[in-house]
């Protein structure tokens, strides 16, 4: 809940400016400079991501041709294999994953069951590619995605900047075998996946395309590490501030908003 809370917080304002078209030079004005903080910013926060180059090269060299996706790699990965010009999708497979901390514990058979997919698929020329993204590992780009673990997310990947379809299906923790994963792929899986869109789509959301689904991630995750009740104080804290600030204006003779001004940005 306090993760829908927070997703919510941080969309409203953005949908507000970007649906706004007077509002739109202004907003991207702001991007820019918030953008340029928020490197500079990252570039000094103890990082919570792992990754591991010698074993994930092991995993995409061996047998089972797994890719481990991470911050810095999942966009070259998935444009990989994509060639030029192509209007064919490369089929690329994510299994959203996680160990103690994301998963608690139960991804182990998902996982099993992916990778062994993985090994069959590997001996076949038109199958898809596969890929691991391991949340305990990248909390930032799982929470910048709002990929819940467990779930199978297939990309449709296009040259760029065609958008890039992505169809999700949750998989059974407890049930899912290999032969299901075999058979999802035979049987087509557009009939039993949902599309994926929405403002945390990784390619065509409005999130990615404004350069802000990572400052998002990293958001959220520090949001995720906020026991509820001490989120609650914050939004209340910036609620009462944003209103004693507002009074304040009123107080000192400031200009009236008009009726409708609360709905303006301020210079
Ligand atoms: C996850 O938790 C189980 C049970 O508590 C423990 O046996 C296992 O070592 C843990 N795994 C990791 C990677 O910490
Ligand atoms: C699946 O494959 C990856 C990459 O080789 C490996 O790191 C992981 O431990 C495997 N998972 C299971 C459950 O075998
Ligand atoms: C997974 O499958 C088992 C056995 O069919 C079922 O009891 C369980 O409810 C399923 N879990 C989910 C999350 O659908």
């Amino acid at each position: 809940m306090r993760f829908n809370l927070a997703a919510a917080l941080l969309a409203l304002p953005l949908l507000a400016a970007s649906d706004t078209p007077d509002y739109q030079a202004q907003f991207q004005e702001f991007l820019g400079q918030a953008q340029g903080h928020f490197e500079k910013l990252a570039s000094r926060l103890p990082s919570p991501n792992t990754y591991d180059p010698v074993a994930a090269a092991a995993a995409k060299d061996g047998p089972n041709n797994v890719h481990v996706i991470a911050l810095h790699n999942w966009k070259e990965t998935l444009y990989g294999p994509v060639t030029p010009g192509s209007i064919t999708p490369e089929e690329w497979w994510v299994l959203m994953t996680g160990g103690n901390k994301t998963c608690f514990g139960h991804c182990g058979k998902v996982e099993a069951a992916f990778n062994e997919t993985a090994g069959k698929f590997a001996s076949e020329a038109t199958s898809p590619h596969m890929a691991l993204l391991n949340c305990d590992n990248q909390p930032v780009l799982c929470n910048a995605w709002s990929a819940p673990v467990g779930s199978l997310w297939i990309f449709e990947m296009l040259p760029e900047p065609s958008p890039i379809s992505i169809f999700s299906k949750r998989l059974n923790l407890t049930t899912v075998t290999s032969d299901d994963l075999v058979q999802l792929e035979k049987g087509g899986y557009k009939a039993v996946a949902r599309e994926h869109d929405g403002i945390f789509h990784p390619f065509n959301g409005p999130l990615a395309q404004n350069g802000l689904s990572i400052p998002a991630g990293y958001l959220l995750w520090a949001c995720g590490l906020l026991p509820s009740w001490a989120f609650m104080i914050l939004v209340s804290l910036f609620s009462r501030r944003m209103m004693a600030s507002r009074m304040e204006g009123q107080m000192r003779g400031g200009p009236r908003p008009a009726t409708t001004g609360q709905a303006a940005p301020r210079r």
